[in-house]
């Protein structure tokens, strides 16, 4: 049976992943923490929760021990636009979070799994259809923080046999809990403002082509890597995975089949278009598929039905 601690749980992604886990594994099975204790009571009530600093080796190995872990999922990390305001910062958190992560799993014997993101790419990776395996020259910390965080779980799984697998996960829309800091945000704060205000101003340019994934998807591709046939393996970490690639205006088309008289506007943040430019329009996500199966369930279509259907109820809209 799978004992695992979540780093960052109460991040956007940990938070949902939590009671994804728990409904798997058994509540007592999943140990939640994060550096600071924030938000809903009930989620502190519906199993273990520790506070760590992963930046605090000995914590982290303590809280290993005393819950007998034996899968580590990190995802306590700081996003991209977060990261350029301080670099420092996030070189520390990113860097030695990680790398603590990966020591303690050495020493306990213990698997890990830790995203990637699409931000592990740059200017020079070919931006369509961008190869599983491919030239990654990233202009931001996050994305030098995240090619290192690949590199060194390749690296403890080759010279340590550590059991490490991850995602490169592009931008993930969801409605629990807000996305901190991120250069795909936009596409989830959109959703709030058309409910809420009919508008959006959004901070990345028309035309501007990411790849996106709908939570429920990013959750099933975590736990299926986690479960998959490690034989099958070629790649271990760093799978490219996505669901849809889109552009502002893509996204403001379907949601006014809903709000029709949604209004979409432009206020760029030179800093967060800047991140956006360098990273791909679409990714190869072949190796996954092929590999452990991947397969998402949402399109933008799907997503953005069930995306206003939940925030309808979430924000109150009558
Ligand atoms: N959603 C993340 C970000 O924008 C990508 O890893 O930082």
């Amino acid at each position: 049976m799978k004992k695992i601690l979540i780093t960052g749980a109460l991040g956007q992604i940990g938070t949902e992943l939590t009671a994804y886990l728990r409904e798997k594994y058994g509540s007592g099975n999943v140990i939640a923490s994060n550096r600071r204790k924030r938000g809903d009571e009930s989620f502190f009530e519906a199993g273990p929760f520790e506070l760590l600093n992963v930046l605090d080796a000995k914590e982290i190995a303590g809280i290993c021990k005393k819950y007998s872990i034996n899968q580590i999922v990190h995802l306590a990390a700081i996003l991209s636009a977060n990261a350029e305001n301080d670099p420092q910062t996030a070189y520390d958190i990113n860097m030695n979070g990680t790398y603590n992560v990966l020591e303690v799993a050495r020493e306990l014997g213990i698997a890990v799994f830790t995203p990637s993101s699409i931000a592990a790419f740059g200017a020079s990776t070919p931006p369509d259809n961008t190869p599983q395996d491919t030239i990654q020259r990233p202009s931001t910390m996050y994305g030098v923080t995240k090619v290192a965080g690949e590199l060194l779980c390749d690296y403890y799984f080759k010279r340590y046999g550590v059991d490490t697998r991850g995602v490169r996960f592009p931008g993930i829309i969801s409605y629990v809990a807000l996305p901190g800091g991120g250069t795909t945000d936009y596409a989830v704060h959109i959703y709030y403002e058309a409910l809420k205000n009919k508008k959006y101003a959004s901070f990345i340019k028309a035309g501007t082509y990411m790849d996106m994934m709908y939570m429920p998807d990013a959750l099933k591709a975590i736990y299926d890597l986690m479960e998959a046939n490690p034989d099958k393996l070629k790649h271990r970490n760093a799978f490219n995975v996505t669901a849809m690639s889109f552009e502002p205006e893509m996204l403001a088309s379907e949601i006014k089949k809903y709000i029709p008289e949604f209004q979409l506007t432009y206020d760029v943040d030179p800093v967060r278009q800047a991140i956006a430019d360098s990273w791909p329009n679409s990714l190869d996500d072949s190796a996954a598929r092929k590999e452990w199966g991947w397969k998402p369930k949402y399109d933008m279509a799907l997503m953005t039905k069930d995306m206003l259907d939940k925030l309808t109820v979430k924000l109150n809209i009558k």
